[in-house]
């Protein structure tokens, strides 16, 4: 059920804030704020180390040496946190594995971090999700 509430706030920072939802393609205020609060909550997961979902990309060039077997490693030592894998060759070197991952928002940090501090991986990026459980 929608409830409705009214917000009081400075003009100024309003003005801000309707440019930012327009830029971002929002048809209205409280589909942004509905937004607002949810990234709120997807940020307090992370940092109280809940149970969380995110996807994990990588750039590198297959012919580092080892890198491949290495990144083929640290993905079945953490084999219970991780969904899929996809790997696209994007060119004649170059790798993009896009990683599923679930469990205890540090778990899947630490993940994150060793895969990307691998020698020869160009690109590491963590993106921070959710499990949806506490969204609505
Ligand atoms: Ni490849």
């Amino acid at each position: 059920m929608l409830k409705r509430f009214s917000i009081s706030l400075e003009e100024e920072l309003l003005d801000i804030f309707d440019e930012q939802i327009k830029a971002n393609s929002y048809n209205n205020r409280s589909e942004a704020i509905r937004d607002l609060i949810r990234k709120a909550f997807v940020k307090e997961e992370w940092e109280l180390d809940k149970p969380v979902m995110g996807v994990i990309s990588l750039v590198y060039d297959h012919h580092q040496h080892k890198l491949q077997e290495k990144v083929t490693i640290v993905q079945h030592d953490y084999h219970q946190h991780i969904i899929s894998t996809t790997h696209v060759h994007m060119d004649h070197d170059n790798c993009l594995e896009v990683i599923v991952v679930k469990g205890k928002a540090r778990e899947v940090r630490d993940l994150a971090a060793m895969l990307t501090a691998l020698k020869g991986v160009r690109d590491g990026n963590l993106a921070m999700s959710s499990t949806g459980k506490a969204l609505r």
